[in-house]
């Protein structure tokens, strides 16, 4: 055990270590990972959570009795699989001697028995504990602490304390690293680029309106077939350009005068009003005029959804394989609302 004597110890005082919450959500670790697929929860070593386009798009626990492993992205028997959460539920499922870290306090470190009983033992001064190879190694910083021990292998992801640079995830390990100099790390797309992504806002899916025209412009032939609904006597007409863009008509015969609906909302040509994306079938752009990060594609079921960020088109893993976008999830039963049916 390195250059630190380990003494373990079975204190019953000890066990009030036990039960720790790092500081990092499931949203915190899909922020930082370009790519898709499962991630531990931080609070709760039996939940994963599924990250795509930087978001959690879905999240569960495993079945009773089994605890989720982040680097295989597996449930696994509680017997064998570490708890990265809470030592003392690791050791009280281990069948056979082990030391585990304890989350609480990296000075410390665990021993399970193998009998379902934990001992701690200590780094001494100045001192942390490092599981990976099982040693005492000089501190302050706690080698477990990073978001790569809720992360699969082989990953590079960003470093949630240190923008701009990246982590190389391995076996629930973190290994810093820095872009070249005048390099800054994009968590977006896992790439060294020369603009710095800390300070620039993110993309935002109303920035491609999709139409040339503008608020109060007067357009001949608008208003062509439209009539009012009783009582209103006079009417909107849709743009046919947009999801959001409307026409507001006098007469049937006479030029509409364009707006937009309010951020957030979809134009309605049944009902001639603004309401949400979902509840209407509209074929245009449905990302634009919205604050949302994805929508579901029209006609496809909820079964699809645009990333609005680059028009790609995504699907929800098959576990959950609807997309709900008004809870921005995925979910098992296919959402209610018109544009998924
Ligand atoms: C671990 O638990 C599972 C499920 O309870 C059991 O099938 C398996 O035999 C156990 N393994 C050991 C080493 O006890
Ligand atoms: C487990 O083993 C340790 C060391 O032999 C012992 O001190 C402890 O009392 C045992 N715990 C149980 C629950 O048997
Ligand atoms: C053990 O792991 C720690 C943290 O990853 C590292 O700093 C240390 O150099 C390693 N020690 C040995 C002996 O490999």
């Amino acid at each position: 055990m390195g250059g630190f004597n380990m003494k373990v110890c079975a204190l019953a005082a000890c066990l009030l270590l036990a039960g720790h919450v790092s500081g990092y959500s499931m949203e915190d670790l899909c922020a930082q990972w370009s790519g898709s697929g499962y991630v531990g929860d931080p609070a709760d070593c039996h939940g994963w959570g599924y990250c795509q386009g930087q978001k959690l798009v879905s999240w569960n626990k495993c079945k009773a009795g089994l605890v989720f492993n982040a680097q295989t992205a597996t449930c696994g028997f509680e017997n064998s699989t570490i708890c990265t959460t809470n030592a003392v539920a690791t050791c009280s499922a281990a069948k056979s001697p082990m030391y585990v870290a304890v989350p609480s306090d990296c000075n410390q470190y665990g021993y399970c028995f193998g009998n379902g009983s934990i001992g701690y033992g200590n780094c001494g001064a100045g001192g942390v504990y490092a599981a990976n190879n099982n040693t005492c190694v000089w501190g302050p910083t706690c080698p477990q602490d990073t978001i790569c021990r809720f992360m699969k292998n082989d990953i590079f992801v960003g470093d949630p304390n240190n923008c701009g640079s990246y982590l190389l995830c391995n076996n629930g390990y973190g290994t810093p690293g820095q872009c070249a100099t005048g390099k800054y790390f994009n968590p977006g797309n896992g790439m060294c680029q020369g603009t710095n992504p800390c300070t620039g806002d993110s993309a935002n899916s109303g920035s491609n309106p999709g139409t040339t025209y503008t608020v109060g412009q007067s357009v001949a032939g608008a208003c062509t077939g439209g009539e009012a609904i009783d009582p209103a006597t006079t009417f909107f007409m849709p743009d046919k350009q947009t999801c959001y863009g409307y026409f507001y008509c006098t007469t049937a015969a006479g030029n509409g005068i364009w707006n937009a609906c309010p951020t957030g909302t979809h134009f309605d040509s049944d009902t001639q009003k603004c309401v949400s994306p979902a509840s209407v079938v509209c074929t245009h752009n449905r990302c634009a005029n919205v604050n949302s990060p994805f929508m579901a594609v029209s006609g496809e079921s909820c079964k699809q959804y645009e990333i609005c960020s680059n028009s790609a088109t995504a699907y929800c893993p098959s576990s959950n394989p609807y997309y709900d976008e008004v809870h921005n999830i995925c979910t098992v039963d296919p959402p209610d609302y018109p544009i998924c049916q």
